[in-house]
């Protein structure tokens, strides 16, 4: 079945969590029996998507025993997989809850490098969609990557008329932008990246924003940050979109959370500026839900009244 909505995840995971009672040195520690997911920026979108009853078609690379895990949880998941198999081993991320603090840990794998074979596989699998209205590729993108691999996804954009949707970050983002797309979200962080610092102020970031906006190779820059919410730069202005207090639970996923929200309502003809809101009213609402859970579209529009929006340019 081919869909109107196309999701990415180049370099995609199973996270595996565990809960130990506390961190000691040299001793065996008793780990409860780990509970794996699949992991993954573009994966995650079309998760969002489905519980938004909206299907994606979700292309992903995977390869090894633990790619046949990753295919199987996705599977279940039910998910419009499109799997494109690889020569290397999908990754482990692995997650340890300490009883003892309540802290969680985070082990992140390095991630795969994407041969040409594969991208020019995913790029076939694009190809075959002839009717695709978003195209969002999201998760973390080896450094190694060809630069023909956003050419091509460049002339694919243009030629069918979808909207290009990125949320990721360092050198893959900084060809992204040469190429053009219709909205980036990188976090604030992934955002200040760019210009080598750590973290912009708002002022700064709103220039740099509009600067990249000016350039038109970008459409719409959304910096995502956090509590904080987002900031919207586009050719009509900038706008700073500040969620609700909510009692946060789990901040895992908020950043896919709101790129599906926005899709969802872009989707439906609805205008960037509203379908923003609905993204980071979605991104509030995974954050409320513990775990991996992410947000139901109720959830999410229980929040939405509530986003305020402070026009700065
Ligand atoms: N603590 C929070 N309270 C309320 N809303 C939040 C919180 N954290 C995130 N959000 C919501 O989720 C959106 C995206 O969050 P964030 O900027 O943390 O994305 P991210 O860093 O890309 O996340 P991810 O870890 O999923 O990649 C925010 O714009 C906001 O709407
Ligand atoms: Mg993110």
């Amino acid at each position: 079945m081919s869909s109107q909505i196309i999701t990415i995840t180049l370099s995609p995971c199973i996270d595996k969590s565990t809960i130990v009672e506390r961190f000691v040195p040299e001793k065996k520690l008793k780990c409860s029996y780990p509970v794996l997911e699949a992991g993954g920026g573009g994966i995650n979108v079309s998760r969002v998507l489905k519980n938004f009853k909206t299907n994606s078609e979700c292309i992903y690379i995977s390869g090894g025993y633990t790619g046949k895990i990753l295919d199987n949880l996705v599977f279940h998941e039910g998910l419009n997989a499109k799997t494109i198999s690889s020569e290397q081993y999908t990754r482990e991320n692995f997650i340890v809850f300490e009883k003892h603090t309540h802290l969680q840990f985070r082990f992140g794998m390095p991630i795969n490098k994407v041969v040409e074979k594969e991208w020019r596989a995913v790029l076939n699998q694009i190809k075959k969609s002839k009717k695709s209205s978003f195209l969002v590729l999201s998760g973390s993108v080896s450094e190694n990557i060809s630069p023909v691999f956003f050419k091509e996804i460049e002339l694919f954009v243009k030629k069918t008329n979808c909207k290009f949707i990125v949320d990721t970050a360092g050198s893959a983002l900084k060809k992204i932008i040469t190429a053009g797309a219709f909205l980036i979200k990188p976090n604030l962080n992934e955002f200040s990246g760019l210009y080598g610092t750590k973290t912009l102020n708002y002022k700064e970031l709103v220039k740099k924003a509009k600067q990249m906006v000016a350039k038109a190779k970008v459409e719409n820059v959304l910096v995502s940050i956090g509590k904080d919410g987002a900031i919207l730069v586009n050719k009509t202005g900038g706008y700073h979109l500040i969620p609700p207090k909510v009692k946060v639970k789990s901040t895992v996923g908020a950043g896919d959370s709101m790129v599906a929200g926005i899709i969802y309502n872009l989707n439906k003809g609805i205008e960037i500026l509203d379908a923003v809101k609905l993204g980071v009213a979605a991104g509030s609402a995974t954050t409320a839900n513990s775990g991996m859970q992410l947000c139901s579209l109720t959830e999410a529009k229980k929040l939405l009244p509530k986003v305020k929006i402070k026009k700065l340019l």
